[in-house]
């Protein structure tokens, strides 16, 4: 299993966001992640299509879309057009999510889906024959720096059996205080893709960063 490293612009200089997304690519960055925030969902805003759109110019590394917004089906279109590569939705916030990830699929993009901390895996097990991948929230969603809940770890080690069980190829994605202390104990758990914001944006350098947070998982699980 490979990991990929997911730089979230959350933390980077929107005053250079081109600049930022670019040198997370010369430092090997697999994928970038777009937080989209809707002041409803979840308590805070951030930025729509437009920001999309413009990563799309600066990268040519998938795009890796959380939506923390209530009714994502309806900015689907807008987000797949702008560039999105994959659209990941929260299981919270869809309550057809049999019919929103086959939306996601038949736009053209990859489909996700998120829970929460304290949402349990059960709540998306009937759902994971249509998904691409499958995001753990680490955090409560909303902000970035905050601290990594320690239980994840358990919660993603049992992921790793459920898509075994239903025999999923999707991707387990972790989300929110990832670093280099507590990248290794998720990836021992079975996350293959590790979204870090903070961890990579305050770091002196972000480059040697996301080259140590892969460094964390070479060893063999
Ligand atoms: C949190 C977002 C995260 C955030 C992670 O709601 O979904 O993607 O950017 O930030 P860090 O890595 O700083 O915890
Ligand atoms: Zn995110």
């Amino acid at each position: 299993m490979k990991a990929r490293i997911a730089p979230s612009i959350l933390s980077a200089d929107f005053g250079h966001l081109a600049e930022e997304i670019a040198m997370c690519e010369e430092g090997g960055a697999d994928l970038i992640h777009l937080d989209v925030m809707d002041g409803h969902f979840v308590p805070n805003i951030t930025f729509g299509e437009k920001v999309v759109r413009a990563a799309r110019k600066a990268t040519s590394l998938p795009l890796d879309v959380h939506l923390m917004v209530e009714e994502p089906e309806n900015y689907f279109e807008s987000f797949a057009a702008a560039g999105a590569t994959g659209l990941t939705i929260h299981v919270e916030a869809a309550p057809h999510l049999q019919r929103q990830l086959t939306r996601i699929r038949e736009l053209g993009c990859i489909p996700g889906v998120a829970i929460n901390p304290a949402t349990s895996l059960l709540t998306v097990r009937e759902a994971l024959g249509d998904v691409e991948l499958l995001l753990i929230m680490t955090v409560n969603p909303g902000f970035g720096g905050q601290e990594f809940i320690s239980s994840s770890v358990d919660k993603v080690a049992r992921a790793r059996q459920l898509l075994g069980e239903v025999r999923s190829g999707a991707a387990i994605e972790v989300d929110g205080g990832i670093g280099r202390d507590t990248i290794k104990s998720v990836w021992r758990a079975g996350a293959d893709t590790f979204v870090a914001g903070n961890a990579i944006f305050s770091a002196a350098d972000p480059k040697t960063e996301i080259a140590v947070l892969r460094q964390q998982c070479l060893e063999l699980v």
